[in-house]
Formats: C-alpha cells, sequence, structure tokens
C-alpha cells in the first residue's frame, strides 16, 4: 500500500518527502486554508510538486458540472500532471466521465459509501477516496465501509483505486493495509506516529549508552 501525505504545508511535506515513504500528496479547499493567504494556491501547488514529483489530488469548489470542468482545466493549465479532485455529488459524477472521456485522472472524495464508490468507479474514476475517520466520527464504522468496498473491488475486477483517506491514527492506516486499500492518505502527524516505537527508542538509547561505555573502556586501556 502506498502513502500519501493530507496536507498543504510545504514544510510537512518535505520532510515526509525526505523521508522517501511517500508517493504522493492529496489537498483538499480546507487544507489550503491553513496555509500562509499571501501565496496564490497554484504557487502552493507547484511547489508541492517540485517537491514529491508524484501524484498530487487539487480539489475543485465549484459544484456543477460545467464549473469542476472549467476548474479543472485552470488546475491542469498550472500542473498538467494533477489529479482532479472531484466530490461525491452527481454533478461530480458528470464532471468525472468527461474527465475520464479526456484521459483526465480523478480522485472522487467525500465516499462514504460503496454505492457511492460504486457510481464513482463506472463513472469513470481514476481514484476514489473513502473517509474513515469521517465515518467513525458519526458512530459508522469506517474501516468495514473499506472492507465491504475492497471486497466489491475484488469480485468485481474494478480497477479504480481506492485511497484510505480522513486517517487518524495509526490503526487506520495498518487496517486499511489489511483491508488491501492501494493507498493511504496520511496527515503528517499521523505518519510520524506511525513511525514512533517506545521500544525503537529504548533500544537505541541502550545501544549508544553502550557504545559510548566500549568506547570509554577502550581510552582508559
Ligand atoms: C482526502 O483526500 C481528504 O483530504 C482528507 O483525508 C480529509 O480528511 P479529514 O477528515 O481529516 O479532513
Amino acid at each position: 500500500m502506498q502513502l500519501f501525505v493530507d496536507s498543504a504545508n510545504i514544510a510537512e511535506i518535505r520532510h515526509a518527502a525526505e523521508l522517501g515513504i511517500i508517493t504522493g500528496v492529496t489537498t483538499n479547499p480546507s487544507l489550503l486554508a491553513k496555509e500562509d493567504p499571501t501565496q496564490p494556491v497554484e504557487k502552493i501547488i507547484a511547489t508541492i510538486y517540485d517537491i514529491v514529483g508524484g501524484h498530487l489530488s487539487v480539489e475543485v469548489v465549484s459544484t456543477d458540472t460545467d464549473g469542476m470542468i472549467r476548474e479543472a482545466e485552470e488546475i491542469l493549465s498550472w500542473l498538467p500532471e494533477a489529479t482532479i479532485k472531484i466530490p461525491m455529488i452527481p454533478t461530480g459524477l458528470a464532471a468525472v466521465r468527461e474527465l475520464s472521456r479526456r484521459e483526465i485522472p480523478t480522485n472522487v472524495t467525500l465516499v462514504f459509501s460503496p454505492t457511492q464508490a460504486l457510481a464513482a468507479a463506472n463513472a469513470g474514476a481514476t481514484y476514489v477516496s473513502i473517509f474513515l475517520g469521517r465515518l467513525d466520527d458519526v458512530g459508522h464504522d469506517g474501516i468495514g465501509v473499506l472492507r465491504q468496498v475492497m471486497e466489491i473491488w475484488d469480485v468485481q475486477g474494478i480497477e479504480s483505486e481506492i485511497i484510505a483517506a480522513s486517517v487518524r491514527h495509526p490503526m487506520h492506516i495498518v487496517e486499511a493495509a489489511r483491508a488491501g486499500a492501494h493507498i493511504a492518505t496520511v496527515p503528517y502527524k499521523v505518519l510520524m506516529q506511525s513511525l514512533k516505537h517506545p521500544l525503537t527508542d529504548a533500544g537505541l538509547e541502550a545501544f549508544l549508552r553502550d557504545a559510548a561505555k566500549r568506547r570509554q573502556q577502550t581510552l582508559s586501556v
């Protein structure tokens, strides 16, 4: 399972990319709204692409099909490699269908059920993002929905790639990988949490202490 970072913050993306653990970035309007308002969105997007160079999802904010397609064209004029993120609404599906006809990659976002996922795939979505954390927030089972989607994908041989999104903690990464998600897009904080283990820290501390002790002993012989 590939990992993307779900962020529009340059420092976070740069660090995650330096570690070599991510192959892409997903942004959304709320993530972009947290960043420097003096920087135009196209500049932030271009900087992110310079850093990671892989998948980069950029979301439209229109809610009508023509508006979404116009926005997609505008995004592609700044970044031809962008994947266009489209909300899972009927007008969005029509936009996905048209973009797919033009062979433009799309990521259908705000997907909360297997029927929505299936509709997005049938419309021609390249990626379908299942929102785990937001399902859990309303008392539903995010991972359970993801498992159902992966089972359908398996049985039906559907090609759209499934992104486990709205990831809130490292166990979401584990369960998404177990369920067979193709990608998990993970906030920077959760990505860093997922690298830590107290036994790694304690083990390293002991190794360094013992190495220093041995150096000391060698010097005093
Ligand atoms: C996915 O592409 C979205 O940007 C993201 O995962 C939303 O997650 P949230 O529920 O943490 O806002």
